[in-house]
């Protein structure tokens, strides 16, 4: 039941955990490491919601991810780190050495007091020690709260606040591609409005001066050498409850602030294992190499604890595509020999500009599997993926999922169920996927759309958002009864493929990653000549989806340059450099209703450059904005 080799396979499989979820899950869950078996595989109420897979067993993830490889596979690599700069030597863990590093650094996290329940933030860049403070917070059941390395010192006490925690794991400084990212500064930073923080510990990296106050910020390496020496007692892994908390993920939503995801350890450690193994078909030995962050949910389940779990041999890369040339991934590739490459269509569009000559000499035929995660590809992109990179012989798994999933849910899995370029295809084992109209109504039949709703759970689905359940269940439980709704747009082919069509909500996705029109509009509002923005989406060549934002600015300042040029750097310094508009318009006024709605279809629609159908303005208070908006778009068809 465990791995899927054919078609028949899936079709069983998928039979049998919709006939018999508990039967079937508890003989999949059967195949990891347990301190205790559970009580019951399944209790579900999607009204609460409450959601308990595997209650009552016991166990620890990094035992399954480290201790249980270590008789078969401990001297082969769980991770191969790349540092960003090719001249740079880079390091290779064994399952050993990385199960002796995780337990050092979580006696290290006991010895500063840090215990079971604890929330803990990293904010790192890509070395492995990310990879080691993740599963040594996992060890002592500390719960990480992983923050990608681009975001704002705002956005870190956000988060810290919401979060409540009072431990910080941080580095120097990051290096990407030409840039050196004074991560410790940023922190120091975060932390003025953030007390509560007792101990921030600094991880080497690219010796930029660092300030280090006395009494709450220490050294990793003299910390790790505290616990260092021959006899040490390796750290005992806690025993954790199957729904105890492993982590928290912040990702952002439709309103306000971003919401803390929140996975759990049994659910999460199944979840990840089995779509890791099934949808790439790992093969024992395998190299994998995933060009995710292990700031974003990709990483966390397809760096880490998929690949670990399944004794794969994980690719950490701490550059980028471009850097110091397009070819740094095909010579990662022809380096380690990679079987799996997963990776975003953003990455892959920014790598079909460059043309072929960056794969000039790479050889690239170990390569059996290739992935895209994050955005739906284009057709152009998935054919140049495939006939580039896979030399047309490798499958192309296009997998849909989502922060609050833990792992894929909507997929075809590589070289056993048929693929077709745009389509997320098939559900995995486990994932009840249905479309709905607008009023909840199912749409029946094939060759139809509708919002993309679940069903029933899967063992990765979100438990809660962190200190505010009723949050999740609005968000998630309360657009439709008795479903999950994804906030996604979908069809379904003659042949039941999924064909997932962008958010339907006001998110959007630039280069893979989800950005909330209202956390834009929030920073960029907090410019003191701004008094009012609409923020919107409109399609990128390379990015996917480009940020446009339409602003009415009453400052003494009227150079449209600069002040669009203050409006950017505000929004990094609020958010992070990623969620900077790529376009702004200065306007007098926003299409809104009588009741003071914005209109975001219209605004959509001049964004996109359509200026001849923004549809019905009669509604609107002042229907003469629409014109003067049109006259100043900057993309006019
Ligand atoms: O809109 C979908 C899009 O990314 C959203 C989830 O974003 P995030 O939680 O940041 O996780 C990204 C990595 C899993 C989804 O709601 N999305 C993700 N994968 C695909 C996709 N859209 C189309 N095709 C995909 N394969």
């Amino acid at each position: 039941m465990y791995h899927i080799r054919s078609l028949a396979d899936y079709q069983n499989a998928y039979k049998k955990s919709v006939e018999d979820p508990e039967g079937f899950w508890g003989e999949i869950a059967s195949q990891f490491v347990w301190k205790r078996k559970w009580d019951r595989v399944l209790e579900w109420n999607f009204k609460k919601p409450e959601i308990k897979w595997f209650s009552g067993a016991r166990l620890n993830i990094t035992e399954n991810c480290l201790d249980r490889h270590l008789e078969t596979l401990g001297d082969k690599p769980a991770i191969i780190w790349e540092p960003n700069n090719p001249a740079e030597k880079g390091k290779t863990l064994t399952y050993r050495e990385l199960h002796k590093q995780v337990c050092l650094f979580a006696a290290v996290l006991k010895n500063n007091g840090v215990k079971k329940g604890d929330r803990i933030c990293i904010y790192m860049g890509m070395v492995p020690e990310l990879a080691i403070a993740t599963l040594a917070c996992a060890r002592i059941g500390a719960i990480h709260s992983v923050v990608f390395g681009g975001f704002s010192a705002q956005s870190i006490a956000d988060r810290l606040q919401d979060a409540k925690a009072e431990f910080v794991i941080t580095c120097d400084g990051a290096f990407r591609g030409a840039k050196d990212i004074p991560l410790k500064s940023v922190i120091d930073d975060a932390l003025v409005s953030c007390p509560f923080v007792k101990t921030v510990i600094v991880f080497t990296r690219t010796r930029t001066p660092v300030s280090m106050i006395k009494g709450r910020d220490v050294w990793w390496e003299e910390e790790m050498a505290k616990v260092s020496g021959s006899d040490e007692p390796l750290c005992k892994a806690e025993e954790m409850d199957a729904e105890d908390m492993l982590f928290i993920l912040y990702t952002s939503g439709s309103t306000g602030k971003p919401k803390g995801v929140v996975h759990t350890c049994a659910g999460y450690m199944v979840w990840t294992n089995y779509t890791f193994k099934n949808v790439f078909q790992f093969e024992n030995g395998q190299v994998h190499f995933c060009t995710a962050d292990i700031g974003w949910i990709t990483g966390h389940s397809y760096i880490v604890y998929g690949p670990l779990s399944a004794g794969a041999t994980s690719v950490m890369f701490e550059g980028i595509p471009t850097y110091p040339d397009a070819g740094r991934f095909w010579d990662i590739i022809d380096k380690y020999k990679v079987d799996i490459l997963y990776t975003a269509p953003t990455a892959i569009r920014s790598l079909m500009g460059f043309g072929t000559a960056p794969l000039e000499g790479k050889d690239l035929s170990s390569l059996k599997v290739l992935g895209t995660v994050g955005e739906p590809i284009n057709e152009e992109a998935w054919h140049w993926y495939s006939h580039h990179i896979g030399k047309d012989k490798c499958p192309i798994v296009d997998t849909w999922w989502q922060t609050e999933t833990a792992g894929v849910l909507i997929s075809n899995m590589a070289g056993v169920t048929p693929s077709k370029p745009g389509y997320a295809t098939l559900p995995m084992p486990g994932v009840q996927p249905i479309l709905v109209d607008e009023n909840g109504k199912e749409v029946h039949g094939n060759n139809v759309s509708g919002n993309l709703c679940i069903k029933a759970p899967w063992p990765g689905i979100i438990r809660t958002t962190y200190g505010d359940h009723e949050r999740c269940r609005v968000n998630y439980f309360a657009t439709y009864e008795n479903l999950y709704f994804t906030g996604d747009g979908a069809m379904r082919d003659e042949n039941g493929n999924y064909r997932i069509t962008g958010r339907v909500d006001d998110v959007l996705n630039v280069s893979g990653h989800r950005i909330g029109t209202a956390e834009v509009e929030n920073a960029i509002n907090m410019h003191t000549g701004v008094v009012e923005s609409a923020v919107v989406g409109y399609p990128h060549d390379i990015k996917g989806q480009g940020i446009y934002a339409y602003v009415i600015f009453s400052g003494t300042n009227t150079d449209p340059e600069l002040m669009a040029k203050d409006i950017t750097a505000t929004v990094s310094r609020i958010i992070g450099a990623i969620a900077k508009p790529d376009r702004i318009q200065f306007v007098a006024g926003l299409p809104k209703t009588r009741s003071g709605k914005i209109m975001r279809r219209i605004l959509r629609k001049i964004a996109e450059g359509d200026l001849e159908n923004v549809g019905d303005t009669s509604t609107l208070l002042d229907p003469s904005v629409v014109d003067e908006i049109k006259k100043g778009s900057l993309k006019k068809s």
